[in-house]
C-alpha cells in the first residue's frame, strides 16, 4: 500500500530531513510539508482544514493510500519554556491534540515525536516506554501533556516516538556549537554528569518513515541511536570527527553550568519496544556521528 504523509515543522531540524527523505522515497506517493507561518498548529481551524484538505487530495488520487501525519513540530526552547510555559503548552500539547482529532476524523495515523525529558532522569538503566514519568522542567511537562492527549484521542492509530540529543544539518544543535567552539577556543569544558544517546536526525527520519510504513501497533516507542555517553564524551567524539585533539575538551559538572531549566542526569531510552515491533535497529551513536559527518559534514561545521 502506498503511503501519503503530512509532515509538520518542515523547516525544522527533523522536519526538513523527513521531507527530504520522503520526497526521495519511491513508495511515498504524496508528501506535504507544513510549518509557520503558513499553518499555525495552535489554530484549530487551520489544523482541521489542512489535515482534511490533504486527506481529500490524497484520496482523490487513490482511495487506498495509508495516511500518516508526522508531527516533529514543537516549541523546543527548553530554557525559555520556563518563562513561556503557556506558549510551549499550546505548541507541545494543544497542537498535538488538535492534530489527533483531525486525524481521527480523516482516518489518518499520527506519529508524534516526543522527548526523553518526560522522564525524571534519576534512573540507572534505560527507560522503557511505560516507565513512570516525571518531567523536571516545563518543556518536558508540555511534551508529556501532548503525549497523553494523543493517547486519549487516538489510542488505536497513534505512535509516540521519544528521541533525545538530536542533531542534524538543519538546526542549531550541540554538534554545530562544538564545531564553532573548536574554531574559537583552545580548550573548553563540557559536563560529564548528564548521560544520554546522541541521535542523528538522518537516522531518526529513516526510522520514522519505516514506522509509518509498518504495521507496528499503536503505542509508545523510543527512537534514538544506540548506546550512551555524556555531553563530555559526545564533545570529544565531535572533536575527533573535526580532526581536532579531543584532549582540548576538559570535564566539568552541571553544577558549574546552571541553566533555567533542570536537565535529567540520566536519559537513556530503551529500544526494546522498537525492536519488539520488528522495526530495524538504529545504529550506534558513535557510528552515526561518523556517518553524519561523512554525509553532511560541511553543514555541521557551519
Ligand atoms: N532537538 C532535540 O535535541 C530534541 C530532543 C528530544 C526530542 N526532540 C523533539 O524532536 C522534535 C524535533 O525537534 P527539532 O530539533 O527538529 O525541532 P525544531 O528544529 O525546533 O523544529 C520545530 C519546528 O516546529 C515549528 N513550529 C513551532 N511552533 C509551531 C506552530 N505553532 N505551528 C507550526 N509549526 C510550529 C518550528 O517553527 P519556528 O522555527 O518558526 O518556530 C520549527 O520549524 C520535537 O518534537 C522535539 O520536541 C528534540
Amino acid at each position: 500500500m502506498a503511503l501519503a504523509l503530512l509532515i509538520t515543522g518542515c523547516n525544522g531540524q527533523l522536519g526538513s530531513e523527513l521531507v527530504r527523505q520522503a520526497r526521495a522515497a519511491s513508495d511515498i506517493a504524496f508528501s506535504r510539508g507544513i510549518d509557520l507561518p503558513e499553518v499555525d498548529l495552535t489554530d484549530p481551524f487551520a489544523v482541521r482544514d489542512t489535515v482534511h484538505e490533504w486527506a481529500r487530495v490524497v484520496r482523490s488520487d487513490s482511495p487506498d493510500h495509508k495516511l500518516v501525519v508526522l508531527n516533529p513540530a514543537a516549541y523546543t526552547a527548553v530554557d525559555k519554556a520556563e518563562e513561556q510555559e503557556d506558549l510551549a503548552y499550546a505548541v507541545n500539547a494543544t497542537a498535538p491534540a488538535l492534530l489527533a482529532t483531525a486525524c481521527k476524523e480523516a482516518g489518518a495515523w499520527l506519529a508524534q515525536v516526543s522527548t526523553d525529558y518526560v522522564f525524571p532522569g534519576d534512573g540507572t538503566v534505560p527507560y522503557e516506554p511505560d516507565d513512570p514519568k516525571g518531567p523536571t522542567n516545563a518543556y518536558g511537562r508540555t511534551k508529556l501533556a501532548g503525549e497523553l492527549a494523543i493517547q486519549e484521542i487516538l489510542p488505536d492509530a497513534s505512535w509516540i516516538v521519544r528521541t533525545a540529543w538530536l542533531y542534524g544539518a538543519g538546526g542549531p544543535n550541540f554538534v554545530k556549537t562544538m564545531a564553532r567552539l573548536e574554531r574559537e577556543r583552545e580548550t573548553l569544558t563540557v559536563i560529564t554528569d548528564q548521560v544520554g544517546s546522541p541521535t542523528w536526525a538522518g537516522d531518526l527520519a529513516r526510522g520514522l518513515l519505516t514506522l509509518a510504513r509498518s504495521d507496528a501497533p499503536a503505542g509508545a516507542y523510543h527512537g534514538t541511536n544506540r548506546g550512551s555517553t555524556s555531553w563530555h564524551g559526545f564533545a570529544k567524539a565531535i572533536f575527533e570527527e573535526l580532526g581536532a585533539d579531543p584532549a582540548r575538551v576538559h570535564p566539568t559538572t552541571a553544577a558549574n553550568f546552571p541553566t533555567p531549566a533542570t536537565r535529567p542526569a540520566y536519559s537513556v531510552l530503551s529500544p526494546a519496544a522498537w525492536d519488539g515491533a520488528g522495526l530495524p535497529p538504529f545504529p550506534g551513536w558513535r557510528e552515526a556521528l561518523a556517518e553524519a559527518f561523512r554525509v553532511e559534514g560541511p553543514a555541521l561545521r557551519t
